[in-house]
């Protein structure tokens, strides 16, 4: 760790060497594999404790048995449910991302955790992916300034953050066994940014290695990405840890730069790290000295989390559920929601004339901590908006709840569960137990067959379903002061293991908003969900709001914003397409046929795509509206020493409310010898402004805001020229221009 002084930080080496030098071979074998399917082998001889993992970005998962893929049953491990990635991304507020780090590395030790299994920080290539609504965005930039103080956040509870998946796991499809294949230059400027400046900036005490390939080879046993960009090129030092179950092949895991190697499986002796490893070991194809750089690495971290040495006594204690967090957490989700419309100022919504409401919609009902895959909790509790808007409204007004549309329950089971579903190459048995694959090659025809007839059948249920649901829909919609349509996606949906078929919203929710909207033109329509979705129906709409899975406070901040209290201030940290057809990945495909998939359109996904293609998206990168107004005045530019170019800028709040406004700075080069995106956000600043008041913004952009990677070099680089500087209130939305010259 950079922040280490240099004498403690030698004093800790010395540390290490002296306890490996007293640990035998199998000690050492054992703290770099499982011991249970969240902790690690421990030395107890030496004083050396077993490191303890907990999923994940949404708050510490429940506790599982040691040796089975089933909940231990607690009632001891509730926890604070945090907004998702996709939300909190939202914000575009680093103070809040560092809160929530904050918050959840204050739970992970509470809980008694060291390492907690996030953030993801994947980039969003596809708005299909399953685990979007654990990620943050398609951009970079945005998700390195996030993830930075978030990571520090939990880091300063004495617990590491992991930061997942290295690298580039962008779909759910064949997640165990497809080769992405990526430039040189794409990886650098895409799907690497975030994990460097996590290492680089946040130091990260561990990241974890993606279960995907990349470039031909598993990223548990990838010797470019762990070996030469992450230690190499980054200096990372801490402890790298395999995704459960992603190592494969021994030798090459040994000799690579993977510490720790965690998996499924309840026979621990036979992890590939485990066994297979000492065996190679006796037979001298592989030497001792491999082992012992991962039990360094390791060591350190313990040091760092002060699980081991002098300061153990100091190391902090965390606290879970406690009222702080709770606010904490409301405030993230207050920031999050995203007005994507709001004509006939139909929002906020008047409370004192509204005697009779009617509330339409699963989502308005629906609790969505207990799913997603690794991602899902058991929270204390989750205020949904049909109890958010309830407790907000009070009993003199009359709320009537129909649920709209039907969706088929699927019932957690634990003979069969989400996780032996993810883990399609893996096999499940029977109470949990997840055994080996028997290695034949898999024939997933039939199944996939399977899943299409289930679905044909789950469409023809819900399809019967909902005649009534609608009839009475409309009933209940005729009859109110007002309407408020509650719908979107849910974990069945956005989840771990699988990704979405298509962009459109389930259970004929296209339907009913159309029917709803020709007799409620005044319907708000409020939709939750962890990635986009095709709204054929918003030009009849006069209010849209959009929220991603907010946290236990959801209902409380949706009420707050619906009836005006919060000014919504969130942004989309990603592109909603109009159709999905309008995305690249609908041309270059989603998913990685036959075992792989070129990312052929190289930087261009998201924004950079719909830019350079002119496409106009329904909602684009950085949007999203307030209930006050802001104007943009007076950009200047100074080149400072160094050849920092400072921008300031003025933003004005010419409404009536105190509100907040993300202004957004895009780089575009003019001229450009190479090859380069139309603009890239480069940096944003948020600031809350009252009823009239302005406030100048100075933001610097350094030289490597310019830079691209030239595969050449194989570094960045930075030419000389001239840049147009675009300031706005979204990727679209540019309110100033200017041209800034570098030398
Ligand atoms: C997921 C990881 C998670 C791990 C442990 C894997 O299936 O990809 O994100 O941390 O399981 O639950």
């Amino acid at each position: 760790m950079k922040t280490d002084n240099k004498k403690n930080q030698k004093k800790t080496e010395k540390e290490i060497e002296s306890l490996l030098k007293k640990m035998t071979l199998d000690e050492k074998i054992s703290m770099i594999h499982g011991a249970s399917l969240f902790r690690s082998g421990g030395v107890e001889r030496l004083g050396i404790p077993g490191i303890e993992t907990s999923d994940g970005p949404m708050g510490v998962r429940e506790e599982f048995m040691s040796d089975r893929w089933i909940p231990a049953g607690n009632n001891d491990d509730r926890v604070s449910y945090l907004p998702s990635n996709s939300a909190l991304a939202s914000t575009w507020n680093p103070y809040r991302a560092y809160e929530m780090g904050k918050v959840l590395g204050a739970e992970a030790r509470g809980r008694g955790k060291d390492v907690i299994l996030a953030p993801g920080i994947n980039i969003k290539r596809s708005p299909l992916c399953g685990r979007n609504f654990e990620y943050m965005s398609e951009d970079p930039k945005l998700t390195a300034t996030l993830a930075v103080p978030f990571i520090r956040g939990v880091q300063d509870n004495d617990v590491a953050a992991c930061v997942k998946h290295f690298a580039a796991n962008v779909q759910e499809t064949d997640r165990l066994m497809v080769d992405e294949k990526i430039d040189e230059r794409t990886l650098h400027e895409l799907y690497f940014p975030a994990f460097k400046a996590a290492v680089q900036e946040a130091d990260a005490y561990s990241v974890m290695a993606a279960y995907n390939k990349v470039n031909g080879y598993h990223c548990c046993e990838n010797k470019q990405l762990l070996d030469d960009v992450l230690r190499g090129e980054w200096g990372f030092d801490g402890a790298v840890i395999s995704d459960w179950g992603g190592v494969h092949l021994t030798k090459e895991a040994a000799e690579c730069s993977l510490d720790l190697e965690m998996s499924v499986f309840p026979d621990f002796d036979e992890y590939v790290l485990a066994n297979p490893l000492k065996e190679l070991i006796k037979k001298g194809e592989v030497s001792e000295e491999a082992v012992d750089a991962k039990v360094r690495n390791l060591l350190r971290l313990m040091f760092r989390l002060k699980m081991i040495g002098k300061e153990k006594a100091d190391r902090k204690q965390g606290a879970y559920n406690t009222p702080d967090h709770r606010q904490m957490i409301l405030r993230t989700a207050q920031e999050s929601m995203i007005l994507l419309k709001n004509e006939k100022q139909a929002l906020p919504l008047n409370a004192s004339k509204i005697r009779k409401l009617t509330v339409i919609g699963q989502n308005a009902a629906a609790i969505h901590s207990d799913g997603g895959g690794s991602a899902e909790i058991k929270a204390l509790y989750e205020i949904c908006p049909l109890m958010g808007l309830k407790c907000y409204l009070g009993g003199n007004t009359q709320v009537t709840y129909v649920p709209g549309y039907y969706v088929p329950e699927k019932r957690k089971t634990f003979d069969h569960n989400w996780q032996a579903d993810s883990l399609d190459d893996l096999k499940a048995s029977t109470a949990g137990v997840l055994t080996r694959d028997d290695g034949a090659p898999k024939d997933h025809r039939a199944e996939e067959e399977e899943h299409i007839a289930q679905r044909q059948r789950e469409a023809a249920e819900v399809h019967e379903k909902n005649q009534a649901l609608f009839a009475e829909a409309i009933e209940a919609a005729k009859d109110a002061d007002a309407v408020i349509f509650v719908g979107g996606l849910n974990h069945y949906i956005d989840s771990e293991g699988a990704d979405r078929a298509d962009m459109k919203l389930p259970y004929e929710q296209d339907e009913l908003i159309e029917a709803l909207l020709k007799v409620r033109k005044d319907m708000i329509v409020t939709l939750i969900g962890g990635s986009p979705v095709e709204m054929p129906w918003k030009d009849k709409a006069q209010a849209i709001l959009w929220s991603y899975y907010a946290g236990m406070e959801t209902g409380t901040a949706f009420a707050g914003i619906l009836f005006g209290d919060i000014n919504p201030s969130g942004k989309l940290a990603e592109t909603f397409p109009d159709v999905y057809g309008d995305c690249v990945t609908a041309k270059n495909g989603q998913f990685g046929v036959g075992g792989s998939i070129s990312l052929e359109e190289g930087l261009y996904c998201g924004y950079r795509y719909f830019d350079r293609q002119r496409i106009t998206p329904a909602f684009c990168f950085g949007y999203g509206l307030s209930y006050t107004h802001f104007t943009y005045s007076g950009l200047t530019f100074k080149t400072e020493k160094g050849g920092e170019i400072k921008l300031t800028f003025t933003v004005r709040n010419t409404g009536r409310r105190i509100g907040a406004e993300t202004a957004q700075i895009y780089v575009a080069p003019i001229g450009a010898k190479a090859d380069r995106p139309d603009k890239e956000l480069k940096a944003y600043s948020k600031v809350e402004l009252a009823p009239g008041k302005s406030r100048k913004v100075t933001v610097t952009l350094k030289r490597e805001d310019f830079a691209y990677y030239d595969v050449n070099a194989h570094d960045f680089v930075t030419d000389a020229g001239d840049y147009e500087i675009l300031v706005g209130a979204s990727c679209a939305d540019i309110r100033l221009k200017g041209i800034a010259t570098l030398t």
